[in-house]
């Protein structure tokens, strides 16, 4: 009997464990909006939301015309992005300083005068504080 409750309990800490896991920010179903669900994203919500929000209107960064975006889930039913860009994937790794990636944004003209990407802050395309969230987001995936 004893065995047996020692089992339970082993058993319902993994579970809770798995649990609390799948909780985390990312991983969570319907975690990513649509642009259309965007419009109902709160004033005060994460960051990391409001620059995903940022990157898939298309009036904003529109950013998915261009790159895909590695989050998952992905939404369901929601166009993937473009590929004329490189995938937005493994930022933290690839801009371990966060200045890089801001300045990518802010004006990739600056790496590549060629480039098709517009220059969002430069020509004040979205706001700072778009940017700022963009950055949170693309760190966080
Ligand atoms: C019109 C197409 C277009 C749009 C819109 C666009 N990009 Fe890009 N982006 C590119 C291209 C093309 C490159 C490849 C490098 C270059 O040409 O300078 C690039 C490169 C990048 C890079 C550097 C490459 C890498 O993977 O590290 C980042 C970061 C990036 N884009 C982020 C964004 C974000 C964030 C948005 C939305 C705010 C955005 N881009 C919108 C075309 C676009």
């Amino acid at each position: 009997m004893r065995r047996l409750k020692t089992g339970l309990l082993a058993f319902a800490a993994a579970v809770s464990m798995i649990l609390t896991v799948g909780v985390s920010p990312v991983a969570q179903a319907g975690e990513w909006p649509t642009d259309k669900e965007c419009k109902k994203v709160a004033k005060d919500a994460d960051s990391v939301i409001k620059g995903w929000c940022v990157a898939v209107n298309r009036r904003g960064g529109n950013c998915l015309a261009c790159h895909q975006a590695m989050v998952s889930p992905w939404p369901e039913g929601f166009p993937t992005g473009g590929n004329i860009a490189p995938p937005l994937v493994a930022m933290k790794a690839r801009y371990p300083n966060r200045e890089d990636l801001r300045a990518q944004i802010w004006d990739p003209t600056v790496k590549n005068p060629n480039t098709s990407m517009p220059p969002f802050g430069k020509h004040k395309l979205i706001s700072e504080q778009d940017i700022d969230n963009l950055v949170d987001w693309l760190l966080s995936i």
